[in-house]
């Protein structure tokens, strides 16, 4: 296949039909930047075009200069005695210099006096007129519970929460699990192993116990941070209780989970669940309640000199197998990138009222990059938010807002859509006047879906900056800069400085205006990717191996995503051209739900395929082909219940992200004379774009279309 078909289909309305990528979209809409006057920002860190022209010119005729100048910003144990070190694929960042990322978000604040500032300003989200689920018949309070951490007390606890994982025999390298509900705790222990020169691995709260299994015993971690649950739309997510099964799952593998550190948030098991602190449970491994180990070590614990190609963190993604890869974050790299993104794509600056809530989990990149590392280091107080954006009402999002007088609001197309189906009345009852600037992140946003953002959400006022990035590239890498780049709704416009962005061909041959093709970046930035854990085949394979410079030969870093040009040398995103799905702007591999599918006693074989969604964007449908011997000796058909307890089935696999909204039985899968499943076909039927002869109740038969498209791959 040497075109992404397909996936420009599912992007949302911005992209062609299934059959090429040559994209049919006109959108003419332009917005100029705001004056920042007449907007109430202070300044532009860059104000105009013609300056972020030059900052992008200058930026890639003297990398060294600009990154350079970029980590100067950082402060650092040493210094580095190069800036880069570049064997393709791989590249060595300020080496030489040593630093701690803690010190950079959290110390140097204390240090030069900000200690009494507002780091974290957290809500949870139990609130309003609603039976408690922890406790059945009480009431919540009207107002919900707000926490405000300084800088000061988030130093204390992130040195006790080291200290306390220090006495767990965590050291410099080692990498520990953390699997929490979006509490400030959360932070804290993200940057409490940081401290201490340990790497992290953050696992989605929405993730299953086998997914955590897979994901613990890929890092070899030792030590998993969790909580005895989470709220979410008035539930309690089981946290702990799914830790233990991953545990004891590890365990019966001849992997062995050595220390659980467990937060009490929610404390509703009952107590014949209850464990005491030192007290061996599932897996074989020590359980310690957080208040206690945390609560009663020392809060003296210097931050860990690391070299800057240490690794700071691991973060499973989604790829084209079923195994999730754990990609690898340095600390001096990703450091400088994250905090130079946030400062230009969010206008971030300390001491000018600013308050940054970026909606993402810090289980995704975009929760490490934009709620904390990157906020963080710009000294500007992050939103931390538990909860559903629908509990107790729709509204909750926007009571947030006015609640803590949010200035930026960065969240997911998916859950723009979700908001404008809800209504244009729900933000209109609340007071967004705080409001400065809108983000968007995680999937191409339809032009419909921005417009409504900016209108109802940012009062026609404020900029809206659609961020094009992924977990590899660590921060931005397209975006408008809100004080000088026009923006055109549903595209991510612009390079940011330092990055070398193209739409290339095969060949690496960069495509013409309009024209669809692969997006390549060209040269090396700070925040990229430096492995896939364990995996250096993947590695190279995966993003390395495609697209090569025409000239030279050297090798681009390929996103697997298709994207076009338009004559101003605007980008415009089409999707994903790989076998991974966006879902709600999650990314899922197709193996991985197939992989869950055929684990069922009842299935032969599993295809799966993403469809057009309204709201999400892409959802998952799955073909299935039943075992005949399975449904005679159960006695069971192949109908609807079959079909709930397969999707089912995934989610208790997976994740309920991975739920499959459709799944169709079918004779046989649809093969090519090789053997390979015809996904276009699929993808095709799944659309309703082609048809097949029978109705989708009964078994469905592919043989006559499948050999009208032998042709197809
Ligand atoms: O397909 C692109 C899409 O999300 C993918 C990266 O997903 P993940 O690693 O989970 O990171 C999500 C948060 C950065 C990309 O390959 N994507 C992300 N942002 C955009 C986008 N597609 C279009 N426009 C965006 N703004």
């Amino acid at each position: 296949m040497t075109t992404p078909s397909g996936a420009a289909g599912e992007a949302g309305g911005v992209g062609g039909g299934s059959g090429g990528i040559d994209s049919t979209l006109v959108e003419n809409r332009r917005f100029e930047p705001p004056d920042a006057g007449a907007l109430g920002v202070g300044r532009w860190h860059v104000g105009s075009a013609e300056e972020y022209r030059r900052l992008h010119e200058e930026s890639l005729a003297d990398p060294e200069g600009f990154w350079g100048k970029e980590a100067g910003r950082l402060a650092w144990f040493r210094g580095w005695e190069k800036v880069l070190e570049w064997e393709a694929p791989d590249a060595r960042w300020f080496v030489g210099g040593t630093l701690n990322a803690c010190y950079n978000c959290v110390d140097r604040h204390v240090q030069a006096g900000h200690g009494e500032d507002v780091a974290i300003i957290w809500e949870g989200e139990p609130v309003g007129p609603v039976t408690s689920h922890a406790s059945p018949g009480s009431k919540y309070a009207a107002e919900p519970e707000v926490r405000r951490v300084t800088y000061r007390e988030l130093q204390e606890q992130t040195s006790r929460c080291a200290n306390a994982l220090r006495s767990m025999g965590v050291k410099k390298g080692d990498v520990v699990t953390i699997y929490m509900p979006m509490v400030p705790e959360l932070a804290v222990a993200v940057l409490a192993c940081a401290r201490l020169g340990a790497a992290h691995s953050v696992i989605f709260g929405g993730f299953a116990p086998h997914a955590i299994k897979e994901r613990v015993a890929d890092a070899g971690s030792r030590v998993i941070v969790t909580a005895d649950g989470g709220y979410r739309r008035g539930e309690v997510v089981p946290l702990q209780k799914n830790v233990e099964e991953a545990a004891s799952a590890l365990s019966g593998e001849g992997h062995r989970v050595e220390h659980v550190l467990v937060l009490k948030r929610t404390g509703h098991e009952l107590p014949s669940r209850r464990f005491n602190t030192g007290s061996v449970g599932a897996g074989g491994a020590v359980y310690h309640w957080w208040h206690e180990a945390v609560g009663g070590a020392s809060d003296a614990c210097p931050c860990v000199e690391v070299g800057s190609e240490d690794m700071l963190f691991l973060l499973y993604t989604s790829g084209s197998t079923g195994k999730p890869k754990g990609i690898v974050h340095t600390t001096g790299g990703y450091l400088v990138y994250a905090g130079m993104t946030a400062r230009l794509t969010f206008n971030l600056m300390p001491d000018a009222g600013q308050v940054f809530w970026c909606t993402a989990d810090v289980g995704w990149i975009t929760g490490h990059s934009y709620v904390v590392y990157g906020v963080m280091m710009n000294r500007v107080p992050t939103v931390m938010y538990e909860g559903a954006p629908n509990f107790p009402g729709n509204d909750r999002f926007w009571s947030v807002i006015a609640r803590h007088r949010v200035t930026h609001f960065y969240t997911a197309p998916t859950a723009i859509r979700t908001f404008m189906k809800w209504g244009d009345d729900l933000p209109a009852k609340h007071d967004l006047s705080s409001l400065r600037i809108l983000g968007t992140v995680g999937e191409p946003i339809n032009p419909e879906a921005w417009v409504w953002y900016r209108r109802h959400i940012g009062w026609d006022r404020c900029p809206v900056v659609d961020t094009y990035w992924q977990t590899e590239t660590g921060g931005h890498v397209c975006t408008p800069l809100p004080g000088a780049v026009a923006t055109k709704p549903g595209s991510c416009t612009v390079p940011m400085p330092g990055i070398d962005a193209a739409v290339v061909n095969e060949r690496g041959e960069e495509m013409p205006a309009g024209r669809g093709g692969l997006f390549v970046i060209r040269r090396p930035w700070p925040g990229m990717l430096r492995g896939v854990h364990g995996n250096r085949e993947r590695f190279v394979s995966n993003y390395w191996g495609r697209v090569k410079d025409p000239a030279t030969g050297e090798p681009y870093y390929f996103s697997a995503d298709g994207a076009r040009r338009d004559a101003d040398g605007y980008f415009w995103v089409q999707g994903r051209i790989d076998d991974v799905i966006k879902v709600s702007g999650h990314l899922l591999g197709t193996m991985e739900v197939e992989s869950a599918l055929v684990s069922h006693p009842g299935v032969a074989e599993a295809a799966v395929v993403g469809m057009p969604h309204e709201i999400k964007g892409s959802a998952i449908c799955a073909f299935v082909t039943l075992k005949p011997a399975w449904l005679r000796s159960e006695g069971r058909e192949p109908g609807e219940s079959l079909k709930k307890e397969l999707a089912s089935h995934v989610a208790r696999e997976v994740g309920a992200l991975a739920r499959p909204d459709q799944v169709r039985f079918a004779e046989a899968l649809p093969k090519t004379r090789s053997g390979k499943i015809m996904r276009r076909l699929l993808r095709d039927v799944a659309a309703g774009v082609e048809k097949i002869t029978q109705d989708t109740t009964t078994l469905e038969d592919f043989s006559v279309v499948s050999r009208l498209r032998e042709d197809e791959d």
